[in-house]
């Protein structure tokens, strides 16, 4: 019997805690079995930005683990996953994860996931940076992790914000060969990118002001 594909999602308490609750429901519609771990300070960034209460969260994934229980699957290599998504990962886990110190549950199975060689996904949320953010990235990214900053994508042409933050966590998804059907993709909208154009015809000078792709 082949088993369900298994997600691991890390909510960190950094600010857009929204990419984290979308993600999990957008692998809700998915044939993925989700696994919820969610940071202390997760909830504190909760309350400041949204409605949902953590239960509310905690209900959209199919299996959730309590922050401080080190013991539970998640934290064993034995235990098979697809990977894990930290969504948004703070400027602390991140330096947990770089550090292999995995004090938390969040952290131990981001660590978890990179000995085993699976993909991890760092949607890393600061601004601006300081060179010990950028040498833990670098360091993690290193290690094998994928360093994905929620960062919109304007060639898209969001109507909403619901629709950047999708878009942005359809790119998440694509890392893992999941399709949400979200992404707007360069190239496949012929009316938008102008794709339907000579490729090969000689570019005419762009304009300051002027509408230019990607
Ligand atoms: C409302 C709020 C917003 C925050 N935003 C960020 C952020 O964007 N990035 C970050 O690295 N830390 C942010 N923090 C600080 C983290 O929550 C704090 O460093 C915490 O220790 C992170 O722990 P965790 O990674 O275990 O969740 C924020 C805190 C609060 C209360």
């Amino acid at each position: 019997m082949m088993e369900k594909e298994r997600l691991i999602v890390g909510i960190s308490g950094a600010s857009g805690v929204i990419y984290g609750i979308r993600l999990l429901e957008l692998l809700h519609d998915l044939p993925v079995e989700t696994h919820l771990v969610m940071t202390r300070p997760a909830e504190l960034v909760l309350a400041t930005e949204s409605d949902l209460a953590p239960k509310d969260v905690r209900a959209l994934a199919d299996v959730t683990h309590p922050i401080g229980n080190m013991g539970a699957v998640i934290s064993s290599g034995s235990f098979r996953t697809m990977g894990m998504v930290a969504a948004p990962c703070s400027m602390k886990s991140l330096a947990e994860i770089a550090t292999g110190m995995g004090s938390t549950l969040l952290a131990r199975a981001a660590d978890v996931t990179l000995k085993e060689r699976r993909r991890l996904v760092l949607m890393v949320r600061e601004t601006p940076l300081h060179s010990g953010h950028l040498r833990n990235m670098l360091n993690v990214s290193h290690m094998g992790a994928v360093i994905a900053p929620p960062v919109p994508a304007f060639y898209a042409k969001p109507e909403s914000l619901e629709q950047m933050v999708d878009h942005t966590l359809g790119r998440i998804l694509d890392l893992f060969g999941l399709e949400s059907g979200t992404v707007q993709r360069w190239g496949e909208d012929e009316s938008k990118t102008g794709s339907h154009m000579d490729q090969n015809a000689e570019a005419a000078p762009v304009k300051l002001g002027e509408k230019t792709g990607p």
